[in-house]
């Protein structure tokens, strides 16, 4: 039998799956850990972490019986836009500053001033967005200039992981497009733009397909991992793009939520992105190359998602599981009775691009109890996801013409606030029985890189082919329980739902979180 390994590295863990050659998994591990807030809106990691993290997960998976020999490929996935500034050895220069950190706000108005708002958005089909790799760099000249000159070279998270296995220097287009200095429609870096700015050529590494093997495992990767030396490694994928290939959402029909530390909303585009769109087009809105050639996606991204759920849980949930949260939040109506939580821990991205904005529950009133607390976290990711869906929408009007979003992340463990989700969307929704969409991704790219399947597409066809209906889940809790517990469902088992009477609630509920997010903004 022959297997593939897929790893994510998250920002709140590292997950690794490995799969057969019909796509089932095999076997899944994951290794936690933390990032550090030095500072209010800071969010840094040492790349250290994700490494000993990555070699973890393989010694568990050694432990539960798996073989190397049977391994064929590696592919990694990994948090986007986190600066990995490296010396000429490969050692960290510093702490990578990670994507949801926003201290880099001035310094990308300041750029984009320079260049043109218009011009930029033209050169890479993006604006310049205080989470994206190249305002970090800037940050680190004028901040740290001692710093800054013992980087040689810039690196993404998972390809710090690619260099460790194979000593080479890559990085992937998904990944490469979140850097902010990459021709997203001609798919390579904006070399123009890096004269423009000062910036080495040299530093940045030659970029390949996802899928395309970039080298093997070296014999010292192999007695740091325990993987065979000569075992095929690919490019890999940024995160949300090799969820998008995971959950099969390589055409126009589909669409990806995502709820990890933040929350996504993806959809692909029909055709390349057109300069002339791209130069007016909103400027919190993610223009990105897909995981498999000659595909881009439009995507809206939410900083605290299932970060403001973990934090609600350490800071006032007195210790309470994630389980109990939940039942906690299914005592309360929708709507929370008024409660409006607004997500904002780290600043906002989409739609509102600003370090300054702060998070907050408003209207608190005598009659509310812990349970409308916890209940309007889950409601408040929601709404800043439909903020994310409209501005998707604004560029992608195909969105309209998605069929379904397909859900993953840790959010799949939850039929409550699946249903939440569905219901302020006003969508429905189909939810796999695993969470690791990712990594099963960067597994599912490194299988097609040894033929397990000749397209992609085989591999998606197959799964839709299982789906099926079941609407209303939001009250059969067993339902999602019943699939993680049947082993035939581990690669395909697919329950759907549609949005329940909650919906009209939720508009006005909406209405209200976008009418408080504009005053915290204003106040900001
Ligand atoms: C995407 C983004 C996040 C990270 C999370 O633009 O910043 O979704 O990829 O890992």
């Amino acid at each position: 039998m022959q297997y593939a390994l897929g790893a994510d590295i998250g920002t709140e863990g590292t997950k690794v799956l490995v799969i057969d050659e019909r796509g089932r998994i095999v076997k899944r591990t994951y290794s936690s850990y933390t990032f550090d807030v030095p500072k209010s809106g800071w969010a840094e990691q040492n790349p250290e972490i994700w490494w000993n993290a990555f070699r973890s997960c393989l010694g568990d998976l050694w432990a539960q019986g798996i073989s190397s020999t049977n391994i064929v490929a590696v592919g990694a996935a990994g948090q986007m836009h986190s600066s990995v500034l490296l010396d000429e050895t490969g050692e960290a220069v510093m702490n990578s500053i990670l994507w949801n950190d926003t201290r880099t706000k001035a310094v990308c108005d300041q750029t984009l001033r320079s260049v043109g708002q218009e011009r930029y958005q033209t050169l890479t089909c993006n604006s310049l967005l205080p989470g994206f790799t190249l305002g970090k760099l800037l940050w680190v000249r004028t901040h740290a200039p001692e710093v800054y000159e013992r980087i040689r070279h810039i690196l993404m998270p998972k390809d710090f992981i690619n260099h460790r296995l194979t000593g080479r220097w890559t990085a992937d287009v998904s990944d490469a497009s979140g850097t902010g200095i990459f021709d997203v429609r001609e798919r390579r870096w904006q070399s123009s733009l890096m004269t423009e700015l000062d910036l080495p050529q040299a530093w940045f590494p030659p970029v390949f397909e996802s899928g395309a093997i970039i080298g093997s495992v070296t014999p010292a990767a192999s007695d740091a991992t325990g993987l065979r030396t000569g075992t095929a490694v690919i490019a890999g994928a940024a995160d949300n793009a090799a969820a998008a290939v995971g959950m099969g959402i390589v055409d126009v029909g589909r669409g990806l939520i995502s709820i990890g530390t933040s929350g996504v909303i993806l959809s692909c585009l029909e055709e390349a992105p057109s300069p002339h769109k791209a130069a007016t087009q909103n400027p919190t809105l993610h223009v990105f190359c897909h995981a498999i050639p000659e595909m881009w996606y439009a995507m809206g991204v939410t900083l605290a998602a299932g970060a403001s759920l973990r934090w609600f849980r350490d800071s006032m949930g007195h210790g309470a599981s994630y389980d109990s949260l939940m039942d906690a939040a299914a005592q309360s109506e929708p709507g929370s009775n008024g409660l409006i939580y607004l997500p904002f821990l780290a600043g906002e991205r989409t739609p509102y691009n600003s370090d300054q904005l702060r998070a907050g529950f408003i209207g608190i009133d005598l009659q509310h109890k812990p349970a409308h607390f916890v209940r309007s976290v889950l409601e408040g990711v929601a709404y800043s996801l439909r903020d994310c869906l409209e501005v998707v929408q604004s560029l992608n009007q195909n969105v309209d013409n998605v069929d379904e979003f397909v859900v993953t992340g840790g959010v799949v463990n939850s039929p409550l606030w699946l249903q939440i989700l569905s219901d302020v969307l006003d969508r429905p929704l189909a939810v796999r029985s695993y969470s690791e969409g990712a990594a099963y991704g960067a597994a599912a790219l490194a299988g097609l890189s040894q033929g397990f399947w000749t397209h992609i597409d085989d591999l998606v066809k197959d799964q839709s082919g299982l789906a099926k209906d079941q609407p209303g889940l939001a009250n059969d809790q067993s339902a999602l329980a019943r699939n993680q517990t049947d082993p035939s469902n581990e690669r395909s088992g697919v329950e759907k739902l549609v949005p329940s009477p909650g919906v009209a609630v939720y508009r006005e509920g909406y209405k209200r979180y976008k009418a408080y997010a504009q005053s915290f903004l204003h106040l900001a």
